[in-house]
Parts: C-alpha cells; sequence; structure tokens
C-alpha cells in the first residue's frame, strides 16, 4: 500500500441486532452503557480512528400514520442519547475518538457548545460532533416546531448554528486558565469575552462558561449528500461521511467535487477526511447476503428509510421502480438515490436492499481476506480517506468479530491501516496520516 487509511465503526445507542443474535441475551441491557463500552474497548484494540454513533430525535409515524411499523420492529427506538453514552465510554477507553450525532434544528447552539466541550474534555480531546440538520418530521415535533423547515432552512440554520457554536469555543483566549496561586487568580477576565450574536436564528451572548477543552473544538462531522449539504460540509467539516452508493465512481466523483467545493470556500482539501460508510459481509461459502433478505427483513430496510426519506414507501409497489415524481422533506440524497436506481429500471425491493446491504460493485462480501484486499483497492482507486464500517442493528456478535477478528488484521497484514495510535486527540490520529 501506498498510503494508509482510515477507520470508523458506525453504531447507535440502540438495542444491537437483538432478533440476528444467536444468543438472545446479546446486548440485552445495551442501556446500562456495557455492550457500547465493550465494544468500545475492541475498536479501540484494533486501532479505529472513531466509534460514530448516529442518532433521531423521535417515534417515527411515516408508515401508515402509526408508531407500531418502528416500535414493534425498533427501527429507529429505543434509543437513548449518545452524547451521555461517550461519557462513559470515555472512561473505559484511552486513544479511541468518540463521535456523537447533535442537531442544528433541534438544539440550541449554547447548549450543544457546553455538551460537547464537556465530552472533549471527559475523553482528554477524543470528541467529534456530527453536525445533522435532522430529517424526520416527528423530531421537530418534539421540539416545539409544528413542521420540520425544509432543506434549505435547515442548512441556513446549521451554519450560524456553527458560527456560533465556533464563537463559543472560541470565547476564551489561550492562557486564560491562570490558577495563580499567589494571586488568587483562577481564569484571567481579560481573556474571557462575550460574543454577542444576534442572527436570523440564535441570539446568544457568550462566553461559554466552560473552559477550553483539549482539542478547543470538537472534529466537525458532516454527511449531506445534496448538493446544499455538500457545500455546508464542504464549508465546515473536517470529517466527511459518505455512501458508497453507485460504486467506485461515484465515491470518486464525491471526492472530486467536495474537494472542489472545498477550494471554492478558500479550504485546502487536506483539512478535511472523506470517509465512506460501507457495509461488509464476511462469509466462507461466499453466499451473498442480497439474495436470502426475507419479507421481515426487508419490512424493517423499508421502514428504517422510509422514516429518514419521510415517504411512507410501503404505498409504493415494490417490484416497481420508485416513481421519479416522489418528493419529500426529509433526506433528500437518499430518496435520489433511489429514483436514480429506478431510472435504470430497478425495482423499489432491490434497490432498498442495494441501499441496505451494498450493490456490492466494491467486493465487499466473500472471506476476510477477500473482503480486505478489495477495500485496499477501492480505496487506492478512490484515492482516499478511508470506510466507516456499518455495523448496527442486523450486526449480531459473529458479524462484529469477523470485521475486527477477521477484515481488520487482513488490512493492517497489507498495511492499509494503523498497527497503533501515534496521537491522543481524534483530531491527531484523524490526521496523522
Ligand atoms: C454515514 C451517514 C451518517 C448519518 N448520520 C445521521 C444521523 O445520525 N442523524 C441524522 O439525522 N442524519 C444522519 N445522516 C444524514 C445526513 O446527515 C443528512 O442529514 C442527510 O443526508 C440529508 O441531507 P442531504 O439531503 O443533504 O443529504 C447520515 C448520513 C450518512 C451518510
Amino acid at each position: 500500500m501506498t498510503k494508509k487509511f482510515h477507520l470508523g465503526f458506525f453504531s447507535s445507542f440502540s438495542p444491537p441486532a437483538w432478533h440476528a443474535a444467536t444468543d438472545r441475551a446479546h446486548g440485552e441491557d445495551w442501556w446500562s452503557g456495557e455492550y457500547h463500552a465493550r465494544l468500545a474497548r475492541r475498536v479501540e484494540e484494533a486501532c479505529f480512528d472513531f466509534l460514530f454513533f448516529e442518532d433521531t430525535s423521535g417515534v417515527s409515524r411515516t408508515l401508515g400514520g402509526s408508531m407500531a411499523t418502528d416500535l414493534t420492529n425498533s427501527l429507529s427506538t429505543p434509543k437513548n442519547d449518545p452524547v451521555a453514552l461517550l461519557s462513559y465510554l470515555s472512561a473505559v477507553t484511552s486513544r479511541l475518538g468518540l463521535i456523537a450525532t447533535g442537531s442544528t434544528t433541534l438544539y440550541p447552539p449554547y447548549l450543544l457548545a457546553r455538551l460537547y466541550s464537556t465530552i472533549d474534555g471527559l475523553s482528554r480531546g477524543r470528541a467529534g460532533w456530527n453536525v445533522v440538520t435532522s430529517s424526520e418530521e416527528e423530531s421537530a415535533h418534539n421540539y416545539g416546531l409544528d413542521a420540520l423547515p425544509p432543506p434549505a432552512e435547515r442548512y441556513e440554520r446549521a451554519q450560524e448554528f456553527v458560527d456560533v457554536a465556533r464563537a463559543l469555543w472560541d470565547s476564551w483566549e489561550d492562557g486564560a486558565v491562570l490558577r495563580d496561586y499567589d494571586h488568587r487568580v483562577h481564569v484571567d477576565p481579560a481573556k474571557v469575552h462575550e460574543i454577542n450574536h444576534i442572527g436570523k436564528h440564535f441570539k446568544v451572548r457568550g462566553p461559554l462558561n466552560s473552559m477550553p477543552s483539549p482539542q478547543r473544538t470538537p472534529v466537525l462531522a458532516q454527511a449531506g449528500g445534496s448538493p446544499t449539504g455538500r457545500d455546508f460540509a464542504a464549508r465546515n467539516a473536517e470529517l466527511i461521511m459518505a455512501t458508497t452508493i453507485g460504486g467506485i465512481q461515484a465515491m470518486k466523483a464525491f471526492r472530486e467535487d467536495i474537494h472542489a467545493r472545498m477550494k471554492s470556500f478558500g479550504r485546502d482539501p487536506s483539512e478535511c477526511r472523506i470517509m465512506y460508510a460501507t457495509h461488509l459481509h464476511v462469509t466462507e461459502d461466499g453466499r451473498d447476503p442480497r439474495d436470502a433478505v426475507t419479507e421481515t427483513e426487508l419490512a424493517s430496510m423499508l421502514g428504517k428509510h422510509a422514516a429518514h426519506i419521510g415517504v411512507d414507501l410501503f404505498r409504493y409497489d415494490l417490484d416497481r421502480p420508485l416513481p421519479d415524481d416522489v418528493h419529500a422533506n426529509g433526506t433528500t440524497s437518499m430518496l435520489d438515490s433511489i429514483k436514480a436506481k429506478g431510472r435504470q429500471g430497478i425495482s423499489l425491493r432491490d434497490a432498498i436492499i442495494d441501499v441496505c446491504l451494498g450493490d456490492d460493485e466494491l467486493g465487499v462480501t466473500g472471506t476476510a481476506d477477500r473482503v480486505a484486499d478489495n477495500l485496499a483497492d477501492v480505496m487506492e482507486q478512490v484515492g482516499g480517506d478511508g470506510y466507516i464500517i456499518m455495523a448496527t442493528q442486523n450486526a449480531n456478535a459473529a458479524h462484529t468479530d469477523a470485521i475486527l477478528d477477521g477484515v481488520v488484521p487482513a488490512l493492517q497484514k497489507l498495511g492499509a491501516v494503523r498497527t497503533s495510535y501515534s496521537g491522543t486527540t481524534l483530531r491527531e490520529n484523524l490526521f496523522a496520516f
């Protein structure tokens, strides 16, 4: 390998694979944090850059106007707050980056800035914030909004939010904390400043009442895929998470597009890592999991994505392409991907399976060695910067073992990923190579 790439592990503060588990008690007490503490230690032993937690803030009613599908299948519920979990994980790990999702549409910026500053302190500089604008109508209803604002307005608010959060994290100058015993001065008042922000969406006086954390700002991660989302990510993010939908060409095109957008904002492409969220299917018998999707599993996949997109996908014929005139207020880029597959004649059934399990142009099905070879080969063709391994509710213990004990050591043998941490903060590790 010419250049190493980075690895992240995708998770959710939810019940892990409760129906896919061979051991029915697997992750039963997930809410205690114990399951994720064990996972975090293992991911750290495998030298991943970070463990990532997605998040949403409501019980979905997208399917048939009822909460039943979400609750029965535990699609997006139950889900506990990942930021609280990070404080626990901070104590049981020492090098692993810890990223949690926080919404710019639902939360106030002061609350978020203080929270992530606190997590960055507790983890001694390993915190990351996945900046999302939220795409579920139900989440908006839980935070005093009558409706989720349209995507353009969500991104406009997100930009002001990030600007305010950054100003708060910068509201204490370096050297403000004196701890001067002789003169009894803990903090130098001349070095702590109000921000006096009055904008379209927020009014914040500041300064932050937390002192600067080891990284000062958490690593800002973003995953917008629409043109507006890409602009927002290119302007603000240090880590951009993309999908592998469309295969190598699309992955490469995305990277080039983001780099061009970064340059238009006066940023150097080296200031951001672009990582691709991918599913892996490690099998000894070469069986393709896409051929064995049961109707129940398909219903779960549809339900989960219906909630993200904001369209009741059960209303459409699964054996036909999704009509091109479907519009929604949720994750527009995901809806566009499914419609693009539809224009190629791919049925909704196959499109959703591709989106959920990967369309395997990447060759991520097979033995651990084969999967590792293909991951390394694809990354060389795309140009960087790594993968986020998706292992959420369908990932039972055997699946996680196959990745951490099989694929990762094979990647390490190829020299494709790190075998030890060089930095102590998330930012140091993410930008070490
Ligand atoms: C890897 C990945 C992780 C994401 N995690 C979340 C999440 O935790 N919560 C959320 O509301 N959206 C999440 N999203 C959605 C994006 O943040 C973004 O809101 C969505 O793609 C809609 O914006 P777009 O239409 O610009 O793509 C994720 C997307 C990707 C690709």
